[in-house]
């Protein structure tokens, strides 16, 4: 069981999806295939909630045919896609957020680019404003589902 996570009750409101994993996948091709860069998306939620399946889904929308594999210990990978280059950032393992300028940050956000930043909260106040932030959640009642928001 999960109950230490924090959870929200099932289809809690508008705007909230109780997605399945290949329900959760398919949301993330559909919004990549819908990206214009430049665009900067965050992706909060615990361990294991499913940034890292979203961004691999997203990435694979946007055109990225390399496999994404999860930058937590590079803390940035880069791929190529049609439309631009593709970042994405995990800064689970960021120590400090003066070393945010060792991994090319202020470079990387200002590039006309697909960002994608798993714990952007390490970011601190070096994470833009406007961006698109989507939060994962585990779902109360169905160990197979997140409840997604986007806003
Ligand atoms: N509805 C779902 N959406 C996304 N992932 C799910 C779902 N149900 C089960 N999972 C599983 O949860 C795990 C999510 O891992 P991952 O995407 O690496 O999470 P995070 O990057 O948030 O730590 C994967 O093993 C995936 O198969
Ligand atoms: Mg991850």
């Amino acid at each position: 069981m999960r109950t230490h996570h924090h959870v929200l009750p099932p289809r809690a409101g508008a705007g909230h999806l109780a997605l399945d994993e290949s329900e959760l996948r398919q949301w993330g091709i559909d919004l990549g295939a819908s990206c214009t860069p430049p665009i900067i998306i965050s992706l909060t939620g615990e361990l294991g909630a499913g940034k890292t399946t979203l961004a691999q889904s997203i990435c694979a929308g946007y055109g990225v045919t390399e496999p994404v594999t999860s930058p937590t210990y590079n803390l940035v990978h880069r791929y190529e896609a049609p439309r631009s280059a593709v970042f994405h950032i995990d800064l689970y393992r960021l120590e400090k957020e003066s070393d945010l300028t060792n991994i090319g940050w202020d470079e990387i956000i200002a590039d006309r680019a697909l960002v994608i930043v798993e714990w952007p909260e390490r970011a601190g106040n070096r994470m833009p404003d406007g961006h698109l932030h989507i939060d994962l959640q585990y779902s109360a009642d169905d160990p197979a589902r997140r409840v997604l928001l986007a806003g």
